[in-house]
């Protein structure tokens, strides 16, 4: 078959990169989609098991911090485009160890810029895309909104990482003319979400029954999309967006820690037949993080406005879609919670 791209999505096996390759996998029969991933303990080809036999798709083990294999993958594949998500995601983690953020966050995406740089001699059509957070804008009071033109302001490893990785992106841009996209988008949730995150988290552990560790006080807020409406956008910016510019992706969906855990804990009891408040009792208000940002909320107007793209789903909709898989994939979350997991927590919580 004619090829029409063959696309590098970096990061496929873990959270959000598995609900992106699972719809150019689906949606694009013509394009080849090469998953690059090193398999971390975030990264897992368990999610993927519905699209790994398709013929447009291949998995490529790959560290993105080593420069020569990054070079190899675009030469064996004649990659055209790349949407890059790999990245060290965790905001604790890069509290806990920042370096291997600026390794994978940083060294990561400059190996991917200049091998898209050294190989995309041609004229034709190619597309950089990369998947940023709107963390890197720092962290608001009750009002406002982050916008494209919100001033960068990362206060954690994390978010300087990928504000650094956001700024490499677009230096490529001005110095090399490369065809860049970038993308800043707001807390994701869905099936797939690997449970050292908030939602996936408590509801692993009001499924077990165990201790619900909210920081502070758990008035901090954030903005939740679903993971399926991000992977939306990312196609419609992938395909419509201008180069050189950037979306900010979101829900208009703000919620204190504490009433999404109280939500979370009233919808799982009813889902488990449990009594009303039986989950809320397992709460704990813990230390808070270190520099914990204290509210994130996206005007995502531009992308709404420029290229048609809104959420499909309420958040109540995509929360008990989201309970209902963790339900009815119990062997998921075993398998992700062996191994490392549990001295993570240990080293977090205890
Ligand atoms: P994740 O932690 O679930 O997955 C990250 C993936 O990257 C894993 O599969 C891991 O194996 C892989 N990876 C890590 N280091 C690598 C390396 N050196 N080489 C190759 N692969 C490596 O993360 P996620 O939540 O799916 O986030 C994906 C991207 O989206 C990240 O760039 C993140 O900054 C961004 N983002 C996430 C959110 C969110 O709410 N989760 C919101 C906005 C933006
Ligand atoms: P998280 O899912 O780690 O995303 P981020 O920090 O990147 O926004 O955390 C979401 C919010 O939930 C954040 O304000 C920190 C808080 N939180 C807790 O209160 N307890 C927890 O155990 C975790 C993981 C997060």
């Amino acid at each position: 078959m004619d090829r029409k791209k063959s696309i590098l999505i970096t990061g496929g096996a873990g959270f959000i990169g598995s609900h992106v390759v699972r719809r150019f996998v689906n949606r694009y029969p013509t394009y080849l989609v090469v998953n690059a991933d090193k398999l971390t303990y975030a990264g897992n080809l368990e999610n993927l098991v519905d699209v790994d036999t398709a013929e447009n798709y291949v998995f490529e083990r790959l560290d993105i911090q080593d420069a020569a294999s990054v070079s190899d993958v675009f030469s064996k594949h004649n990659i055209t485009d790349v949407i890059h998500l790999a990245a060290e995601s965790h905001v604790d983690r890069s509290i806990q160890g920042p370096l291997e953020f600026v390794k994978t966050n940083v060294l990561g995406t400059v190996n991917l810029l200049e091998a898209a740089r050294m190989h995309w001699k041609s004229e034709s059509d190619h597309v950089f895309h990369h998947v940023s957070t709107d963390e890197v804008y720092g962290s608001l009071g009750p009002d406002g909104f982050f916008t494209e033109d919100t001033p960068y302001d990362p206060r954690s490893p994390y978010s300087a990482s990928k504000a650094a990785s956001d700024h490499f992106v677009s230096a490529y841009y001005h110095t090399f003319q490369l065809p860049v996209k970038r993308s800043n988008c707001s807390n994701n949730y869905g099936s797939h979400h690997f449970p050292e995150k908030l939602i996936p988290l408590m509801i692993n552990n009001i499924l077990m029954e165990r201790e619900l560790p909210v920081y502070g006080a758990g008035l901090n807020v954030r903005d939740w999309l679903w993971v399926e409406d991000h992977a939306a956008a990312i196609d419609t910016i992938f395909h419509d967006g201008i180069i050189g510019e950037s979306y900010n992706v979101g829900g208009l969906n703000e919620w204190t820690n504490i009433d999404l855990v109280h939500k979370l804990c009233d919808l799982m009891d009813e889902k488990l037949g449990r009594t009303q408040g039986h989950s809320r009792a397992l709460i704990r208000f813990v230390k808070d993080r270190a520099g914990h940002d204290q509210r994130y909320a996206i005007d995502a107007r531009k992308i709404e406005e420029t290229l048609g793209w809104k959420p499909s789903i309420t958040f109540e909709e995509g929360l008990a879609r989201t309970i209902d898989w963790y339900l009815t994939n119990p062997e998921w979350m075993k398998n992700v919670t062996s191994g490392e997991y549990l001295a993570y927590y240990d080293k977090t919580y205890r």
